[in-house]
């Protein structure tokens, strides 16, 4: 392709992207299939890697990111980043309100009423409608600089076309991971025996503040803007600055409501009590801002905050209920979860009727007994908790709890290891629970993907002796099947066809479907295309594992652990005997790609993420070619820390393409 068919398809597929994820982001509509997107994006990221110089800051080919920042830079806010007041009663905002009143000296004024969005604060600074730099708030005065993972955000736009506002402009709002997502996410790590995360807010924070782009992008992350920087004088008023940042493309949030007193204020506060629960987010309060930018301008600000602007914050809400039961669960993991049984309680617009317990020390701090009457809360935290006792309405004739020491399935006397708060059951091959668990994690859709097979059927299986383990799935009949209660013949041709349908399923997903503790589906992605096939990862020694990129001690220790089973090793050889692919896919294995095809590369220097013997190594698998000096032909000077000056100095002269660590990571993703 000719660089200059090249160029106009760039700009066609960019604007094409563009306008799919604006439709899609604003308008919950699709005109194409998810493949189709893909499709195009991956066609646009193929041509910027063939021609560097045809990418722009604002393609949108970094949201799927791929840049890793080992730190971040330290930026300076073009005006602070302030915080704001809190009120938490009607006396309190009528004192603002005469506050506001007398500062305005007798004007008419009114006020536009906002959700307090329970996230982290961004300012975002466009120049000439390309987004330039992303900030935390940090410390008020200086943020990171976070560019690369916010651009991972779907709904924050990369560039604008509006030419009524200046040409540099700064927009804040805040970022939150979705309280679907955050669900999501908590299951899988409970699915894979980590700690879940407490709340969405810490973990849009840390989300924010990963190091790798590419992970950012999969946390699905979303912002809500709430404020417009710009020269522009028409734009006179707070909520004109909505509508315009509306107009611009930003994602602004439908709730906010021009009040024109303190009584109006109040029925907003009133109104989204209740409702702000079925919200995509969490949120804390509200913020009540005068709306008049002359007027806010003409009250200023104190040292800390604004005075033309308060937050109002909801109570957190509690309720008191009677704790009828502690039962407990057995996790795949064997893993014992006590569970208060309650007494159904309304709170924060559900209906609470049961909370984890965590583990036994949690029972003993909070000296719970069955019959309490206990306090439950739900803050910023979606699961209720369990926060203490009405010991007043306790009953003399309570008795402490007892921990279970056996296994409420199985029976088995429980273990807790050295150091950790939970419990145990051990009979690993032999509890019910353990067992099923495990077949359901490996027939997810994120593993083997058979679904045709539902929990019922697994435990119509595992109780008539026919699957006891992922690889007896593989074992069944049409008899068998059908000899089932509820299962037709169509069922069950579904069903086999299913089973039958996984063995294709790549080895990363079947590695993450054994249901290693910690190896979750990232890093059994990892491990494949670290190890390329079984066999390989299980001769790995411990120091071999912790050399792979993000795989931790307590990763390599779990793997080990697992590895020196017989009944695993017993497992994996049935399974492979079935047909399942133990070997990453020939396209994903040696050569990588022939995305370097015909590019000549000089490495050199230190690098963060890769050795550079492994650099040279991708780059070959890739098809590129490493060669040792610097000349004329030369394609690209791959640049780590510490590379010589003359080194530089020879390829600017020869005007070859100096790139980081990133920008290859960006090549070859
Ligand atoms: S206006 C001078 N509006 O609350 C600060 N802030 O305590 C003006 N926040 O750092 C901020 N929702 O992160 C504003 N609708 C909203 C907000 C909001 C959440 C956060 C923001 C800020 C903190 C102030």
């Amino acid at each position: 392709m000719s660089i200059d068919k090249a160029q106009s398809r760039v700009t066609e597929l960019a604007a094409q992207i563009t306008h799919h994820t604006k439709l899609y982001y604003q308008e919950r509509k699709s005109e194409i299939s998810d493949y189709e997107f893909d499709q195009l994006l991956e066609e646009l990221i193929k041509l910027e890697i063939k021609h560097p110089e045809l990418k722009h800051p604002d393609s949108p080919s970094q949201r799927v990111g791929g840049t890793i920042t080992k730190n971040f830079e330290n930026v300076t806010h073009r005006t602070p980043m302030l915080s704001l007041g809190n009120t938490y009663s009607q006396e309190d905002l009528e004192e603002f309100d005469v506050r506001v009143s007398k500062g305005l000296e007798g004007q008419e004024y009114e006020y536009i009423c906002e959700l307090k969005f329970d996230g982290v604060a961004i300012s975002l600074t466009y120049e000439n409608g390309i987004l330039k730099q992303a900030a935390t708030r940090g410390d008020g005065t200086r943020g990171d600089n976070i560019t690369n993972n916010a651009k991972t955000i779907r709904t924050i736009p990369l560039n604008v076309n509006d030419k009524t506002i200046s040409s540099i402009f700064e927009v804040r709002g805040e970022v939150f991971m979705p309280k679907n997502i955050f669900e999501a996410l908590n299951k899988e790590k409970i699915d894979i025996g980590e700690e879940p995360y407490a709340n969405a807010r810490n973990t849009a924070s840390g989300s924010l503040k990963m190091q790798d782009s590419g992970i950012v992008s999969t946390r699905k992350l979303d912002c809500f803007l709430y404020s417009l920087t710009t020269d522009n004088k028409n734009v006179d008023s707070h909520e004109k600055s909505l509508a315009t940042l509306s107009e611009m493309g930003f994602n602004i949030s439908p709730t906010f409501k021009r009040c024109n007193n303190i009584k109006e204020v109040l029925a907003y506060i009133n109104h989204w009590e209740e409702k702000r629960h079925e919200l995509p987010l969490e949120t804390d309060g509200i913020v009540i801002k005068v709306n008049s930018m002359s007027q806010q301008e003409q009250l200023g600000f104190t040292a800390k905050s604004p005075r033309w602007a308060i937050s109002y914050k909801y109570k957190s809400e509690s309720a008191t209920t009677l704790l009828n039961d502690i039962t407990y669960q057995v996790g795949r993991t064997g893993a014992i979860t006590p569970v208060a049984e309650l007494t159904p309680v309304q709170l924060a617009g559900t209906t609470v009727k049961r909370a984890s317990l965590h583990n036994a020390n949690e029972i003993e701090r909070l000296d719970l007994r069955v019959g309490d009457t206990v306090f439950v809360e739900k803050g910023g935290e979606i699961i209720p908790k369990v926060t203490g006792v009405d010991q007043s309405m306790r009953s003399k004739s309570s008795d402490p709890t007892l921990y279970i020491t056996d296994c409420p399935e199985c029976n088995t006397p429980l273990i807790r290891n050295e150091g950790e708060a939970v419990h145990y059951c051990p009979n690993i091959n032999g509890c019910p629970p353990q067992i099923k668990g495990r077949i359901e994690h490996f027939i997810q859709r994120k593993a083997m993907d058979i679904d045709s097979l539902g929990e019922r059927t697994i435990d119509q299986l595992f109780e008539t002796g026919l699957v006891t383990s992922p690889a007896d799935l593989y074992d069944l009949t049409t008899d068998q099947v059908l000899s089932l209660e509820s299962f037709k013949e169509l069922s069950t041709s579904n069903l086999i066809k299913g089973i039958e349908n996984s063995k294709n399923t790549p080895f990363e997903s079947i590695l993450f479907g054994l249901g290693i503790r910690f190896v979750g589906k990232t890093v059994a992605e990892k491990l494949a295309l670290h190890f390329h096939n079984w066999d390989q990862l299980a001769l790995a020694t411990y120091d071999q594992l912790i050399e792979v990129p993000e795989i931790g001690t307590r990763i390599a220790e779990s793997l080990i652990a697992f590895l020196s089973k017989e009944e695993n090793i017993e497992q994996i050889n049935r399974l492979k005997s079935h047909g399942l692919k133990f070997e990453i896919e020939a396209s994903a294995n040696q050569p990588e790609s022939d995305i370097l095809q015909g590019k000549s590369f000089v490495v050199s220097g230190v690098f963060e993420e890769y050795g550079r013997d492994e650099l040279k190594d991708i780059i070959k698998k890739n098809g590129g070619k490493v060669v040792s000096s610097i000349s004329g032909k030369l394609d690209y000077l791959l640049a780590g820390d510490k590379m010589g000056p003359s080194k530089r100095d020879k390829a600017e002269k020869l005007k070859v393409s100096i790139i980081s660590e990133s920008d290859f990571n960006q090549m070859i993703k």
